[in-house]
């Protein structure tokens, strides 16, 4: 059970103290001045000293984080691996890395256009993102929205630097994504005539937010993986994917393929490929912790680079604006922005409000980080601080049973730890959530590299600079299909010649000229937690 420190009494009693005259203030939205203020000031995307330049590849002369720097410019692990390509253990049309909803979307429509398809994945079918997403999944499907109006909401919320044709495809295709993860059997919240019950997200100007309760990520995989199944689409799991592999003619045509527990070498050979190997969260960048899964270390993007495929966006992270503060055990957990959109405040220690709990996520989060670094108001957790997320508010406004109809997950992973949500606020602070960059694709879901197509978080570009809740789920369902159409019907006309690793050595090579000497392997497929004494 959770104890309090004295100061977080303290501040627990103003919190409740205030809570009857905040219950009908409405926060303003900030101006267009002071979002720029305060994301130029706080967001952690903004320290110049975070970054470096990249010095080879396709996006030389680029800045990203020093984490993602050190393994897109790392030692390829193929280099000290014994491979024979001549040897082929799976043949098939369509490869798929990944094994979340981008890569189960891709899999049954590549499986629907005839095309023989494997999922080879790290962990286990489902071990992702998408099984952790929890607030819900955007469409534009009801009388007072449209495509055109979801479109300007999100083109808002990334800065204006989405890339047109993706987003045109994301917001246009959305309720079809809906009907089809309907049709499957996802379990949407409904009203009793059936109506899809719709909230708001951060930034969005229409009630557009589908949702699952507060697992709306868990259903949403718990549907595709049995699809994924029941079509018998082969799944390689607990083996990943250590290096793409080109033909003569610099095609993609297949991976290198390495079994994380009796470390055998097997070699995929495939028409085309699909990455859909997630986000990054567990690099830690700048030190924060993570909402993100044990799987998210960035290996598509480190396999895409090597092969010739642009990245874009690669230096714009999402830091979530609540993640969770204490206790210490799920400290950088998710705390869905649902518990804002049914009308939880953000409070300072002072049990003051200090911003708009429905500002884009980026805004929202430098807010957080403003009231804790510069204006101390920050209340002092284990591992750091936080400030307040009111959720008693939510039973206030929405009425009693609220937490425990809409928001069951919240209710239960607080509770674990004698944290009644429904009557005392929880501690937050922004934990790192979403890569907004990725891999520069065309609207087919093609790279650069012909045949290597990606799919789901692994994507540049969609999002701008700064995605909005529910924009994700609906990427990997839109996208992931997508991509499985695209690279099934190619790989009906795909002659694939001799396979190479040349590309590799030649990286090496490149590296060496440059004068990188670390000797980091990459991709670097599972985090590493151990203590470094030991
Ligand atoms: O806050 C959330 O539930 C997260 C949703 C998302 O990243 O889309």
């Amino acid at each position: 059970m959770y104890e309090y420190t004295k100061e977080q009494l303290e501040s627990l009693k103003k919190v409740e103290e205030t809570r009857g005259k905040r219950v009908n203030q409405e926060l303003k939205r900030m101006t267009a001045e002071e979002k720029e203020s305060v994301l130029a000031s706080f967001h952690p995307d903004y320290i110049e000293s975070a970054y470096e330049e990249l010095k080879i590849g396709p996006n030389k002369g680029g800045k990203v984080l020093h984490e993602l720097a050190s393994l897109l410019q790392g030692k390829a692990r193929v280099l000290d691996l014994d491979v024979n390509l001549d040897k082929i253990d799976y043949d098939v049309d369509v490869l798929i890395i990944g094994g979340g909803g981008a890569g189960a979307s891709a899999a049954i429509e590549a499986d629907k256009t005839g095309a023989k398809t494997m999922i080879v994945t790290k962990l286990r079918l489902g071990d992702a993102n998408t099984a952790m997403a929890e607030g819900g999944i955007q469409a534009a499907d009801k009388e007072n929205d449209s495509p055109a109006i979801h479109y300007l909401d999100a083109l808002g919320g990334g800065h204006f630097a989405n890339k047109p044709e993706l987003l045109r495809k994301l917001v246009t295709d959305a309720p079809e994504a809906i009907e089809w993860l309907n049709e499957l059997g996802v379990m949407f919240d409904k009203e009793p005539d059936g109506t899809m019950i719709t909230t708001h997200g951060g930034g969005t100007s229409r009630k557009r937010m589908h949702a699952c309760k507060d697992y709306s990520g868990s259903e949403i995989m718990r549907v595709l993986r049995d699809e994924v199944y029941n079509r018998g689409i082969t799944v390689v799991d607990f083996t990943s994917a250590v290096e793409l592999i080109k033909d003569s003619e610099g095609k993609a045509a297949g991976a290198v393929l390495m079994n994380m527990e009796t470390k055998e070498i097997l070699v995929a050979r495939a028409k085309t490929v699909i990455i859909a190997t997630g986000g990054a969260g567990r690099l830690h960048y700048q030190g924060f912790p993570t909402s993100n899964h044990y799987g998210a270390t960035a290996d598509g993007l480190i396999l895409a680079y090597r092969a010739g495929a642009k990245l874009l966006y690669p230096e714009t992270l999402q830091y979530h604006p609540t993640g969770a503060a204490c206790p210490t055990q799920i400290y950088g957990a998710l705390v869905t922005e649902k518990v804002r959109s049914l009308g939880a405040q953000l409070v300072n220690k002072d049990g003051v409000a200090f911003v708009n709990p429905l500002e884009t996520r980026d805004v929202t989060a430098s807010a957080i980080i403003r009231e804790c670094k510069k204006n101390g108001k920050g209340v002092a957790t284990t591992d750091g601080e936080g400030v307040w997320l009111d959720t008693p508010m939510i039973e206030i406004r929405g009425g009693e049973g609220t937490i425990e109809k809409r928001i069951p997950a919240m209710l239960r992973m607080f509770g674990k730890y004698g944290i009644d949500i429904r009557k005392e606020p929880i501690l937050v602070y922004p934990t790192l959530h979403y890569q907004n960059g990725g891999i520069d694709i065309s609207a087919n879901g093609m790279s650069g590299v012909e045949n290597l197509f990606v799919a789901g978080e692994a994507v540049g570009g969609i999002h701008g600079k700064n995605r909005l809740m529910g924009n994700s789920l609906l990427d990997i369902i839109v996208f992931g299909r997508n991509a499985g159409q695209n690279a099934g019907k190619k790989a009906k006309s795909v002659k694939v010649k001799a396979l190479t690793l040349d590309f590799v050595k030649k990286f090496d090579e490149e590296r060496r000229a440059a004068g990188i000497v670390s000797e980091e392997l990459s991709p670097r497929l599972l985090p590493d937690y151990r203590r470094k004494e030991l």
